[in-house]
């Protein structure tokens, strides 16, 4: 399965922090923003992942993890000139994908929650049609919204709907068969101009091919897209890391746990990095018994 990375747009609604960085390096906490859909990515036990950001900015993309290779990856990066919606990503991601599967994910999106390591990669091994990732929220007709039935079976699929018909927005992170690469290129763009995931989505439901995972309670989607939002997302790291000693998204870590780069590839990172707590946390976590 390859990944793609989307982190374009225009950050608009952070204005004025996102006049001069793109909104996916801006700091959650202890960490630039990508870390989080990366460790998404890795957790899935994909390492073949192609960032996609607007032309500017993907030098900044390439200073902070280069070719991957530090982290047991392999990393390419590819331009959207402009915001033309997310399933563009499938398009501009076409030769990258190939013959595979893809997992796409939103370079804003944080996940967090117990066995979701072990979930990605349950769902990431051999998908037929798309795996989408359903989570109730207060304002679900701020996102894709899903309608499913009592035995949890996907029934509509609704962009931003004016009037929900439940609670469950279907999260930033997509996983699609190779057939993705087609529907993508037989969209047409919405009234808004955009190409839409929910579209393609859309398509694999009439095809019956569509599943939902709930993740339930317990487990947290972070929002990013207010300045409130983005200081919650960091504080809501700041207090799980204070408290339980462990690190969110830290991926030099995953890397090693994941079996990308030894441990002592990993120390060697840490220590690179050994005037911050971030730094000191891996050397700690991999010294040498
Ligand atoms: O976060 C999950 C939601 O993401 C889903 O529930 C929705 O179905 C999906 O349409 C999307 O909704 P958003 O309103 O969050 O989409 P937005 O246009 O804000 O784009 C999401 C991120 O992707 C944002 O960081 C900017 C980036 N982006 C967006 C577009 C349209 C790109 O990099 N390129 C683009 O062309």
């Amino acid at each position: 399965m390859k990944g793609i990375i989307l982190a374009g747009g225009h950050g608009t609604r952070l204005h004025p922090l996102t006049l001069g960085v793109s909104k996916q390096l801006l700091p959650v906490y202890d960490k630039p923003m990508i870390y989080y859909p990366l460790s998404v990515l890795m957790l899935a036990r994909v390492t073949e992942i192609q960032i996609i950001s607007a032309p500017h900015d993907l030098r900044s993309f390439q200073r902070l993890l280069g070719d991957g290779s530090s982290l047991g990856l392999s990393l390419s990066y590819a331009e959207q000139d402009e915001p033309r919606g997310l399933a563009d990503a499938l398009l501009i991601g076409a030769d990258h994908i190939g013959d595979d599967s893809v997992a796409l994910v939103l370079g804003d999106n944080i996940f967090h929650g117990p066995g979701f390591g072990a979930l990605l990669e349950r769902h990431a091994g051999d998908v037929e049609g798309c795996v989408l990732f359903g989570y109730p929220v207060r304002n679900p007709e701020d996102y894709g919204v899903g309608e499913v039935d009592a035995e949890g079976r996907l029934l509509s699929l609704v962009e931003k709907p004016a009037r929900p018909r439940s609670n469950l927005a279907v999260t930033g992170l997509y996983f699609y068969d190779n057939d993705v690469v087609d529907i993508a290129k037989n969209l047409r763009p919405s009234e808004r101009g955009e190409l839409e995931i929910t579209d393609v989505n859309r398509t694999y439901l009439d095809r019956g091919r569509a599943t939902l995972v709930s993740l339930g309670r317990g487990f947290a989607w972070l929002d990013t897209g207010t300045h409130d939002a983005l200081t919650e997302a960091g504080q809501y790291v700041r207090i799980l890391e204070h408290r339980q000693a462990v690190r969110i998204a830290c991926v030099e870590e995953i890397a090693w746990r994941m079996g990308f780069i030894s441990r002592e590839e990993c120390h060697r990172l840490g220590s690179d990095m050994a005037k911050t707590a971030y730094g000191r946390y891996i050397m700690d976590i991999t010294a040498a018994d």
